[in-house]
């Protein structure tokens, strides 16, 4: 299990699996930079525990294979692949103490100077001084912690992590996700992070794929998925888009010209996904701004008219919605930066936007539009 050689890359190259006529990894190629944090983003059941289980050697693949570096690891047993699992529900032996529990690696490969490598190991996740504990008389984030250093004094090239912070409440959620990053930076391993949280995946991971019914439908940084999201899909489940069902008409110089709903728009070229037909124009919801009756649009602005049905205030921002003419609602976030007043429900509106924040995805001709968060649910259903 040990291999102190550099590791190389991590690929998946046309890695399928099939359960019974049902296939739910869907040939999935995809390269993990070595050192790099690379998260697994999708719904429930779209796959991400299954893709997991084949690189670790859980599960054989109905196809495709497994590369670490030059090393094709397809056909090794699980505990001759240098990759180490944490799962989400990391059973710890309730028996021992975190010491042994840390330990148990080590021992099982008859490894001598055990002491050293687990105090170093506890070190580092933070727990120095709880080595005589039990895991009951842990909390849960502690426990968590536990079976991080578990899997690392093993010194694995590939760490895989599947939900592990999942029965964490939200600040433990939050404080082991930092942890989590500071480790990955300190011991220099490729990650492999499964989660069906966006921010959870975007606060930690270089590299995001997000993944839908077995298939990736994107990845690249943060940041790329999403100020421009290549489909309707990540649009709505790595954050909330509005997306408006529209056609492009032409083009005017760096512009594509879009008719929705009776009105033009216009989207740089270089923010469309698709070069003409039926598209999907999509705008963020922080990147709408309201303005009321009677107030001038700032210039280069576009927008449509409608109605605020709902106001909702949280704290960091108040999220309005907008019933347009034709009856879509629109979300619009403003960010509580103590400028501008608030606007009640009833009141008549412009939602008005910037053309370069827009962009535009291919659509299916009998789509309409598609506004709100996507939740797992319907993620699942469609
Ligand atoms: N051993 C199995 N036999 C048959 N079907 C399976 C098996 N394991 C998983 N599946 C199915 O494969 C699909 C993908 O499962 P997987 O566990 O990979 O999903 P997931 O993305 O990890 O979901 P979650 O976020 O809920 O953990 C699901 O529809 C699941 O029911
Ligand atoms: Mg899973």
């Amino acid at each position: 299990m040990t291999n102190d050689q550099p590791a190389g890359d991590l690929r998946l190259a046309e890695l399928s699996k099939r359960f019974g006529p049902a296939t739910v990894v869907d040939r999935l190629d995809l390269t993990v930079g070595q050192g790099g944090f690379f998260a697994l983003l999708g719904p429930s059941g779209c796959g991400k525990t299954t893709t997991l289980r084949m690189i670790a050697g859980l599960e054989e693949p109905t196809a495709g294979r497994v590369l670490l570096g030059d090393r094709d690891i397809s056909g090794l047993r699980p505990y001759r692949r240098p990759v180490n699992t944490v799962f989400q529900s990391y059973a710890l032996f309730p028996h021992l103490d975190v010491f042994e529990n840390v330990a148990f690696g080590l021992r099982r490969r008859k490894v001598r100077e055990v002491a050293e490598q687990v105090r170093r190991m506890l070190a580092l996740v933070q727990l120095d001084g709880y080595d005589r504990r039990r895991p009951a008389e842990l909390s849960g984030g502690q426990q968590q912690r536990v079976a991080l250093a578990r899997a690392l004094v093993n010194h694995p090239q590939v760490l895989l992590l599947d939900e592990p912070l999942g029965a964490l409440d939200l600040k433990l959620r939050r404080q082991m996700q930092l942890e989590l990053k500071r480790i990955q930076t300190e011991v220099g391993l490729t990650f492999v992070h499964v989660t069906h949280d966006q921010e959870e995946a975007m606060t930690m991971a270089d590299t995001v794929a997000v993944m839908n019914g077995g298939r990736i439908e994107q990845s690249g940084t943060p940041a790329e998925l999403y100020e421009f999201p290549a489909t309707a899909f990540v649009a709505s489940f790595l954050g909330q888009s509005n997306l408006l069902a529209g056609e492009v008409t032409g083009r005017h110089g760096a512009d594509l010209l879009v008719e929705a709903y009776g009105s033009r728009f216009s989207v740089p070229a270089a923010r469309s996904r698709a070069t003409g037909g039926a598209v999907h124009l999509g705008v963020r919801p922080e990147k709408l701004h309201l303005i009321a009756e009677g107030e001038q649009s700032p210039a280069g602005t576009q927008g449509v008219a409608g109605v605020i049905s709902d106001v909702s205030y949280v704290g960091v921002s108040t999220q309005y919605l907008v019933r347009t003419g034709w009856g879509t609602e629109l979300a619009a976030f403003a960010a509580n930066s103590g400028t501008a007043a608030r606007l009640p429900v009833g009141a008549a509106v412009t939602v008005g936007w910037r053309p370069e924040h827009a962009f535009l995805l291919a659509r299916e001709p009998g789509d309409g539009d598609r506004t709100g968060p996507l939740l797992d649910e319907a993620a699942v259903a469609s």
